[in-house]
């Protein structure tokens, strides 16, 4: 993105499609599975964009902070894969689920390999994977700081009342947890493996923070703003091409046709989004599809990837 006649136009982009989304009566339905989330006001709508030349704009809601949730799969993927490299790959898969982010049903049929890193049960394994023999207080930091150092900002915390309210109602996320440590998945206490993961979903962020934190995907394992390498480019690549594919659970097909780049949603209403090369954006409304991703994110991703060409099938 060079030049102020493009800068120009995505800045107005973004504030045509905040001033749509407000208009808007059909915001979809705030999470209500995790108490906490479900007292969240649904008129909120948010977005922001690092482009790969280190500009941020934003528009509307973007400096609220929002519950990431499944987006910090996306950071504690990129952990896991530096932990202990493609060995991950024996204790979770790489396709689509085609199944809710909650869905036990194929555990069975495949012995406790989840499908994905991004469903719940993949997620998790990525947490035992992190714990890695530590307590989990230090994994939990060291994903937070993670976080901090891909955004160049220590102000970012855990909710922790999110993460109890999780822990409280979690009997899913146990019942995976037990699922896959009695096929020898999980090499931690179950407990321990969700302490983390229940913490590592209540990282509070806002669109300008996410959009940062995600600068290194769109632009090759690099940080932009510093030069330093996160990761090769070849796994950001491969981590990009995952979001694609199942990113967004049973709605990943749907999300690829519409909006046509990598992104990771949320129940707490936010989206991850990358376009390599460009700029990475991160959108939150927090009303949910029937899929459980963000309703109006979605909506405002397809218009601003169809207005600025921003599709990876683009020419
Ligand atoms: O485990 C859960 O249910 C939540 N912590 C995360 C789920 C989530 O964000 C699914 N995303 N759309």
């Amino acid at each position: 993105m060079t030049g102020t006649a493009a800068v120009g136009e995505l800045e107005q982009a973004l504030d045509d499609i905040a001033c749509e989304m407000a208009t808007r009566t059909d915001r979809g339905n705030v999470a209500t599975y995790i108490p906490q989330l479900g007292r969240i006001n649904a008129g909120a709508f948010g977005i922001a964009v690092a482009t790969h030349d280190g500009q941020v704009l934003t528009a509307g809601d973007a400096e609220l902070t929002f519950s990431i949730q499944s987006i910090s799969k996306v950071f504690t993927l990129t952990l896991a894969l530096g932990s202990i490299g493609d060995q991950l790959w024996r204790r979770v898969g790489r396709e689509p689920s085609g199944n809710p982010f909650n869905s036990i049903i194929q555990l069975e049929h495949e012995n406790g390999i989840p499908r994905n890193p991004f469903i719940n049960a993949g997620a998790i394994v990525l947490a035992d994977v992190l714990l890695g023999g530590h307590e989990p207080r230090e994994a939990i930091g060291e994903i937070l700081r993670f976080v901090q150092f891909l955004t160049d900002d220590d102000t970012i915390t855990i909710d922790a009342a999110v993460a109890a309210s999780e822990r409280a109602t979690g009997f899913r996320n146990f019942a995976l947890a037990n699922y896959m440590k009695s096929f020898g998945n999980l090499h931690h206490a179950p407990e321990h493996s969700l302490g983390v993961y229940f913490h590592h979903c209540a990282i509070a962020m806002n669109c300008r923070q996410l959009a940062l934190a995600g600068r290194f995907l769109a632009n090759g394992g690099t940080n932009p703003a510093t030069g330093f390498s996160v990761i090769s480019a070849e796994r950001a690549r491969r981590i990009a091409a995952l979001m694609l594919t199942c990113g967004h659970y049973d709605g990943s097909g749907d999300f690829a046709f519409r909006v046509g780049i990598p992104g990771k949603s949320g129940v707490g209403g936010g989206i991850l989004g990358v376009v390599p090369g460009i700029a990475s954006m991160a959108v939150w409304s927090p009303g949910l599809n029937e899929n459980g991703n963000s309703k109006l994110g979605s909506i405002a991703l397809e218009m601003l990837a169809k207005r600025m060409n921003w599709s990876i099938f683009a020419p």
